[in-house]
């Protein structure tokens, strides 16, 4: 399984979704089955590390954010099954520019992933660069996803 996480900047929400996905596959021994990057829908920040802000509080919580900011391509579309957007507005910049119908498929919201703010339609990641949300909300909001996401990957390994 093959994970994009991606926001706007890909400093902040994406860096943090991948780390903290990856810390939870490895803790739940799939990290040889599972697979995780992030991007940005945009070009601003090509290149530079993670936001100091977002690897506070990452590292509070016990994880490391690690990278270097790059944008999506339509490459990606074929090279990851998940490509998982932090809000609405980067689910739409991917399908705009999705290849396929199969490509547009693999489009989906990470907080999908966490049943309880998903039945209540909070869909979106809040963005801490532009002030939606503090960076350790955002974090939390992300950790929540993150655990979902991983506990239907853990029942779809199961089941096959
Ligand atoms: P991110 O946050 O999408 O969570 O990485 C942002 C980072 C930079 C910008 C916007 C959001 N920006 O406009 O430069």
């Amino acid at each position: 399984m093959r994970l994009l996480f991606v926001c706007l900047g890909n400093i902040c929400r994406s860096p943090t979704g991948e780390a903290v996905m990856r810390r939870m596959v490895e803790e739940a021994g799939l990290g040889d089955d599972v697979v995780v990057d992030s991007a940005g829908t945009g070009d601003w920040h090509v290149g530079s590390p993670p936001d100091a802000r977002s690897t506070a509080a990452a590292a509070a919580g016990g994880t490391r954010l690690e990278g270097a900011a790059r944008q999506v391509t339509t490459a990606d579309f074929d090279a990851w099954d998940l490509l998982l957007c932090a809000d609405r507005r980067n689910a739409a910049a991917l399908l705009a520019i999705a290849p396929s119908a199969a490509a547009a498929e693999k489009v989906r919201l990470l907080r999908e992933f966490d049943p309880a703010p998903a039945a209540a339609g909070e869909l979106d990641v809040p963005d801490p660069y532009l002030g939606e949300g503090g960076f350790e909300q955002v974090l939390d909001i992300i950790e929540a996803s993150c655990a979902g996401l991983l506990e239907r990957l853990v029942k779809r390994a199961a089941t096959g």
